[in-house]
C-alpha cells in the first residue's frame, strides 16, 4: 500500500484522498470516503475516468496496444494455446498442467448437452429470431435447469461445475438455436472432438453430408476465441459484475451479459462491420461517402470496426485477427471482395487526418467477421460467436468480484439530480 495521496481543495476545506498504484503503474485517486467527508459525488457519464474495481485478470495499455490475460501476452497465448487452456487460465489465474487439461477437456466433453427439455424452447421463438435473445433466454434458464449448480462448494473458486456446465453448453446452445433456424436436425456433441472442433461439426454436421472438420478452421477458431476471451472492465463485464453484485447468480449474470454486448457499439459492431462493407461493396466501392458521412458531426454515422474506448493505437488482437484472414482465405482460396474493401477502408482511414488525429484504427471487430464468413457462419451469429469467447471472462470477474469480500457491495452509482424541485399536488377539475 503507498503513502501517496491527492488533495482536493473545495469550499475552503482540504481533503486527502489516498492514492492506488496498480502493478504496471496505473494511478487512481480512491474516493470510496469522499462523500462521507466533502458532501460531494463525482460525475463521470460513460465512466471514461472511473475505475469500478482493482482486478487481477486482465491489464490493457491503450497507448501501447498491450493485451495481457494473467500476465501472458495475447500474441503468445494466441500462437501457442488452445481456448479451453485460456480459458482455464482465466478463471484459475494460472495454465493447466497437463493432468488439469485433460481433466477440464473431459468436463467439456461431460457437460455438453442441454436438458431435452430446453430444446422445445427452440421452436417457440419467433421465425428470424436474433441469436443474440435466443442466447441469452437460454442461458437465463439453465439457473431453472440445474437449480443444484446454486450449491456449489465453492461458487467462485475458478473451475466449478457451474462454470464448468456453462463453458461447454453455451456451444450446444449457439449450434442448437442455428441448426434450428434453417430447419436441419440437431447435431449433437461428441466425445472424440475438441472444444471448437465439436462446435463446428454441430453447426454444420448433416445427416446426408459428411462434415469434415477442417482442422484448419480449428485452429482459426481457438485463436479467434482466445482473442476475445476477456478484455478488463469493457461494457459487458461490467454489466456481468454489477447484475452479479446484487447476489444473482451465475447464468443470470452471464444472460445480462450476453444482452450488453449485444449492442452494435460493443459486441454487434462485428455484424455491423460486414453491413458496412457489403454497402460500400454495393456502392461500387463508394468509400468517400461513407467516410464523409462518418466524419460529418451532424451525422451520427460511424465506421463500426474503428476506434476504441482504451485503445489509441491499433488493436493488438486486430492484428492478429486479419493475419488470420489472411491465412485462412489463402489456404482455403477463397476470394472475399469484403476483405478487399476492408483492407482500402482501412487503408484511407489511416491517412485521413480526422481518424488519425482521434487516434480511430481498426478494432477487434473490424476483420473477425470476414473469418467467420470464411467458415461459414451466418452473420447474425458473429456476436454469438463474440459471446462463445467472452465466456471466460465475463465468469472470471464475476468470481474475482464475490471473492473480494472487502469490496464486494452492491453497485449502486449516484446522481446529481436535475429534475422539478418540488412542487405541490393539485387535484385537477375534470380529473375523472
Ligand atoms: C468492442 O471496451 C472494450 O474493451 C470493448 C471491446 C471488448 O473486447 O470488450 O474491445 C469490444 O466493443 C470494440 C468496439 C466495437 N465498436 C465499434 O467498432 C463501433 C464504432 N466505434 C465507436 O462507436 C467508438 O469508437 C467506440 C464506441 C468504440 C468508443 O467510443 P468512445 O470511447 O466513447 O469515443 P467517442 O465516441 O467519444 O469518440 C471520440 C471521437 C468523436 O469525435 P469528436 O466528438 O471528437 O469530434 O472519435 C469519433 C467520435 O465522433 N469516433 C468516430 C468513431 N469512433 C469514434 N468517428 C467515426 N467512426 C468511428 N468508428
Amino acid at each position: 500500500m503507498n503513502s501517496k495521496t491527492a488533495q482536493l481543495i473545495v469550499d475552503g476545506h482540504t481533503y486527502e484522498l489516498p492514492v492506488i498504484i496498480g502493478t504496471t503503474g496505473e494511478k487512481a485517486i480512491d474516493i470510496k470516503n469522499l462523500l462521507k467527508e466533502s458532501g460531494y459525488i463525482t460525475l463521470d457519464s460513460g465512466y471514461m475516468n472511473t475505475g469500478s474495481c482493482e482486478s487481477g485478470i486482465t491489464y490493457l495499455n491503450g497507448e501501447k496496444g498491450i493485451l495481457r490475460y494473467r500476465g501472458y501476452n495475447i500474441e503468445d497465448l494466441a500462437e501457442k494455446c488452445v481456448f479451453v487452456e485460456v480459458a482455464y487460465l482465466l478463471l484459475t489465474g494460472e495454465l493447466p498442467n497437463p493432468k488439469e487439461l485433460d481433466q477440464f477437456k473431459n468436463d467439456m466433453t461431460r457437460y455438453a448437452l442441454i436438458h431435452e427439455d430446453m430444446i422445445h424452447f427452440f421452436d417457440h421463438f419467433p421465425p428470424n429470431s436474433s441469436p443474440m435473445s435466443i442466447l441469452s433466454t437460454m442461458v437465463g434458464s439453465l439457473h431453472d435447469f440445474y437449480p443444484e449448480m446454486d450449491f456449489d462448494e465453492d461458487p467462485y473458486g475458478g473451475i466449478t461445475t457451474a462454470t464448468a456446465r456453462l463453458l461447454s453448453k453455451i456451444r450446444t446452445l449457439a449450434a442448437f438455436s442455428y441448426k434450428k433456424s434453417i430447419g436441419h436436425p440437431l447435431v449433437y456433441p461428441r466425445a472424440d472432438l475438441c472444444y471448437c472442433g465439436n462446435f463446428l461439426n454441430m453447426m454444420f454436421n448433416r445427416p446426408n453430408i459428411e462434415y469434415h472438420v477442417e482442422p484448419l478452421l480449428v485452429s482459426a477458431l481457438n485463436k479467434l476465441l482466445i482473442l476475445h476471451a476477456d478484455h478488463e472492465q469493457n461494457c459487458s463485464t461490467s454489466t456481468v459484475r454489477l447484475v452479479g453484485s446484487s447476489g444473482v447468480r451465475l447464468y443470470p449474470s452471464i444472460s445480462a451479459g450476453v444482452g450488453a454486448l449485444w449492442g452494435p457499439l460493443h459486441g454487434g459492431a462485428n455484424v455491423a462491420v460486414i453491413r458496412m462493407l457489403e454497402a460500400i461493396y454495393a456502392d461500387n466501392g463508394d468509400f468517400d461517402k461513407y467516410i464523409k458521412m462518418a466524419k460529418d458531426p451532424d451525422n451520427p454515422y460511424r465506421l463500426t470496426g474503428f476506434g476504441h474506448r482504451v485503445y489509441k493505437t491499433y488493436d493488438p488482437r486486430a492484428k492478429i485477427i486479419k493475419d488470420v484472414t489472411h491465412q485462412i482465405l489463402d489456404t482455403m482460396q477463397i476470394k472475399d471482395p469484403l476483405l478487399d474493401i476492408a483492407q482500402e477502408l482501412e487503408y484511407r482511414v489511416s491517412r485521413d487526418d480526422y481518424f488519425v488525429s482521434r487516434n480511430l484504427y481498426p478494432n477487434v471487430d473490424f476483420y473477425s467477421g470476414i473469418v467467420y464468413r470464411a467458415m461459414n457462419i451466418p452473420t447474425n451469429m458473429f456476436t454469438v460467436m463474440f459471446a462463445l469467447g467472452r465466456l471466460p471472462g465475463w465468469i472470471s470477474h464475476w468470481q474475482e468480484m464475490h471473492m473480494d469480500k472487502e469490496n464486494n457491495k452492491i453497485g449502486r452509482p449516484r446522481q446529481i439530480y436535475q429534475g422539478i424541485v418540488e412542487r405541490p399536488f393539485v387535484v385537477m377539475e375534470d380529473r375523472p
